[in-house]
Order: structure tokens, then sequence, then C-alpha cells
């Protein structure tokens, strides 16, 4: 069963990193298929604690190799970042070729087109990654491979950046960028990287071929996606299964599974409908208990209770054969617990996840409660450590998703992980 998918299946931050780390043990390659870095990892483990936004959650282990798709957006400052910092060399991570650059210009214009939306803000996290695939698909987008071309960008390039500048200047008011200080980048940039350019699709293919292991990062989450999420509140790439497809030039047949990341209620960044979410005191309580704050951009992540509609909706989406549920341990000590089993819009009762954004909005989620438990479940490893309450909340989870609860996060830490069934069996 060599490549397996792990995919954020609420609207990101699920705690993927932490399990990616802990999957990474077993396998050859971790691949990332899309998005930049507007996500954020945090991997902890008995090397420390590692904020990570665009290399794979898999490098604090020597085998494993770490490959950034084609399907992934990336900022080299960010990335010549993250080698500096963890020290990476090219045997243990790559770059596809074929992956497009987020160029400052990007980053310029992600900014100025969330202020001229003023209210209707998506509430991006600012870091271009919108604007990059934008150019991706209107083909004015410049690959990772194309810095190894430095003459040919010098001809390439002038006319990208007047037509961004017109853009930046006439349409926003904003101040132009400058052509010679981006074609330095790029030479910076192409010396720096060229030994971790690769392409990248060989190498999973090499190791499908030899039966190992790939694990296939996701980042964001399936109610973030382009096409399946919440639109037009979403990111612009698309986190679900089939984006890990094109976004690392993979077959299906290499799949031997797909798991999807819940944690055990909701949380959001940014703005958009979210029916579960819970205002007040109680939401207060979980964010500081677990530290909800962004990873990328520090912002208090909004809190609800979990949503077993949207859950339904991102398994079938994604063709999930188990849950990965984490966080468990911030509901300990809760007198009840609640889990949204159905919507009422409009009056009229649903379990169909609505496809736009102004219905979800007007979503009004029917609950129903269990109890919860005083016993805690942190760091717990094994089944039978499990409580009855703790137990019979899982339980609740797979009635209403439909599918079986494999692993279960009880800390950051990633030793404090509880298997139920070997993902990678
Ligand atoms: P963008 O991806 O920066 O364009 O932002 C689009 C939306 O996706 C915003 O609501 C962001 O807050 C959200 N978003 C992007 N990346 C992440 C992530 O890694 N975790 C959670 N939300 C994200």
């Amino acid at each position: 069963m060599p490549a397996y998918a792990v995919i954020g299946a609420q609207w990101g931050d699920e705690g993927k990193g932490k399990i990616i780390d802990f999957l990474a043990e077993n396998a050859a390659v971790i691949a990332r298929y899309s998005g930049g870095n507007n996500a954020g990892h945090t991997v902890i483990n008995d090397a420390g604690t590692f904020k990570l936004h665009l290399v794979p959650s898999g490098i604090c282990w020597p085998h494993a190799m770490n490959v950034i798709g084609n399907g992934v957006v990336v900022d080299p400052e960010v990335l010549l970042k993250e080698i500096g910092e963890n020290d990476l060399a090219p045997e243990r991570l790559a770059v596809s070729d074929r992956a497009h650059l987020i160029m400052p210009y990007h980053i310029v214009l992600d900014e100025l087109e969330e202020k001229r939306r003023g209210n209707a803000a998506i509430g991006t996290t600012g870091r271009g990654v919108g604007p990059a695939y934008v150019d991706k698909v209107s083909r004015q987008g410049i690959r990772v491979g194309e810095l190894l071309d430095p003459e040919d960008l010098a001809m390439r390039l002038p006319e990208i950046v007047a037509f961004k500048n017109e853009v930046i200047t006439k349409i926003y008011g904003g101040d132009p960028v400058d052509l010679d200080e981006i074609f330095a980048l790029t030479n910076k940039w192409a010396s720096k990287l060229s030994a971790f350019i690769r392409p990248v699709e060989n190498l999973v293919a090499d190791a499908l071929n030899k039966d190992e292991n790939v694990i296939i990062e996701g980042a964001q989450g399936a109610l973030l996606d382009l096409d399946h999420g919440t639109y037009p509140y979403v990111t612009s790439s698309n986190p679900t299964v089939g984006g890990t497809l094109t976004g690392l030039g993979m077959g299906p047949s290499s799949y031997g599974g797909v798991a999807g990341v819940f944690k055990a209620y909701c949380t959001r960044v940014g703005s958009g409908p979210f029916p579960t979410e819970i205002h007040g005191d109680q939401g207060d309580r979980i964010r500081e208990m677990a530290g909800e704050f962004g990873v990328t951009t520090g912002r208090a992540r909004r809190i609800g209770w979990f949503d077993g509609v949207a859950a339904k909706y991102s398994a079938r989406v994604n063709g999930f054969d188990g849950m990965i549920i984490t966080r468990l341990d911030t509901l300990d000590g809760w007198d009840e617990i609640k889990i949204c089993v159905a919507y009422e819009i409009d009056g009229v009762p649903t379990d169909q996840f609505p496809v736009d954004a102004v219905t979800l909005d007007r979503a009004e989620p029917i609950y129903e409660s269990v109890a919860g438990w005083s016993e805690s479940t942190r760091a717990i490893t094994k089944p039978e450590q499990i409580n009855p309450g703790a137990k019979a909340y899982l339980d609740k989870l797979e009635e209403v998703v439909g599918i079986p609860v494999k692993v279960v996060s009880t800390g950051p830490h990633r030793n404090e992980t509880l298997v139920i069934q070997d993902l990678l069996d």
C-alpha cells in the first residue's frame, strides 16, 4: 500500500503536521501537493518544536525524502529560510521544477485585493498564494524550473512586471515593484536553490515502484477547497484528494488509502460561513486552552462544535477510508459535548452540505449531545486507555460521519498518539 494521503477534512489547522511527522517514520517520501506558505504546520518531537509553512512535515526523519510537488506555489524566500533553519540538504528535500513561484508582486497584490474587497474580504493569509495561482491559470506564471534559465527569464520578466505594475498602480493605486530588484532576487534564488530543483514526479514514481511508502501531505482543508469548499471563502488550490494527483503527477492506482484529519471540534480562520461557531465564553475557553491561534498569521481562530454535516460531505468528496481525530484532550473536563448532526435551512431540516456560502450562512445546526468525561485523555497511546465517555464520543463521530476512527491525537508531541488501526497497513 504505497501512497497514503493525509488530508485536512475541515477548514485547515486540523493538526496534520503532527500526524505526518508521526507517520513519516515508516515512509520513504513525504510529498506536498497544494497550497503554499499560507499553511502552518507545527511539529513537536524529541528534536524540538518546528513551525513549518512550506517544507513537508517529514523533515525530522533523516531517512525521509521530502518533496514539494508541482501543485504547490513556492515563495523562494520562505523556502530558503526553512532550508536554512532546518539545515536541509538536496538529499532530503526536492522542489518540483513545475511548481509556480510566488513573486513579490503577488504578495503586494494579495494585500491590495483584500483591501479593495472591504467588508467582503476573504481574510487571506496575505502570502500571495491566490495571485500566484491566478497567474498560473492565466499562463503568466513563472515556474521554479525557469530560475535555471536566466536568459529566458530576463526576456519574459520585463513584460510581466510591467503588466503587474499597471494593475498595481492604475487599478489599486499602489506602489510599483522594481524590475531590477526582482531580477536580482531570481538570480539569488537560482544560485541557492538549483540543487533542490528536480522533476519531483520521478522521485514519487521511483518510491512507489519500489513499494516504499509515500505520505501525501495535505495543506489547508477540504472546506477551503477551490471547487468543493465554501466558495468564495476558500483558498485558491485543491486540498481535496483530486489535487494530490495533479499536484504530484501520479496515478490513483498507487493509492493505499486516504485519511481525513478532523479536529475533535471545528475551527476556522478568515471569513466565511461557519454554522457551528461557538460565540462567547465557551469558544474563548477552547481557544485559550488549545492555543487556537494561527501558526501563519497569529490570528485568533474561530471555534465551533464538530460539524457532522460538513464532515460527511468532506468524507464523500475525498473518499476517506478513515478518520484521524486530533485534539481530543482539549475536550477533557466538559460536562456536555455537542455534535451537529443536521442543519435546518429556512425551516427545512437537511443533512446535505449546501454548495453556496450564502445558503450555508443561513444554516442552523441541529445538535445531539454526549456526556463529557472528567478523566484525562492527554498522552494516552493505547485503545484500552480511552475512558468510556471519550470512547462514546469517538463512537458517535464514527456513526455520524460513517467511517472508522483509526488514529487519535492526544497531545501535540509525536508520541502522544493513539493508533487504533495502523494507517499504513
Ligand atoms: P489564502 O489561502 O491565503 O488565499 O486564504 C484564503 C482563505 O483560506 C482564508 O480564509 C485563509 O484564512 C484560509 N487559509 C489559507 N491557508 C490556511 C491554513 O493553512 N489553515 C487555515 N486556513 C487557511
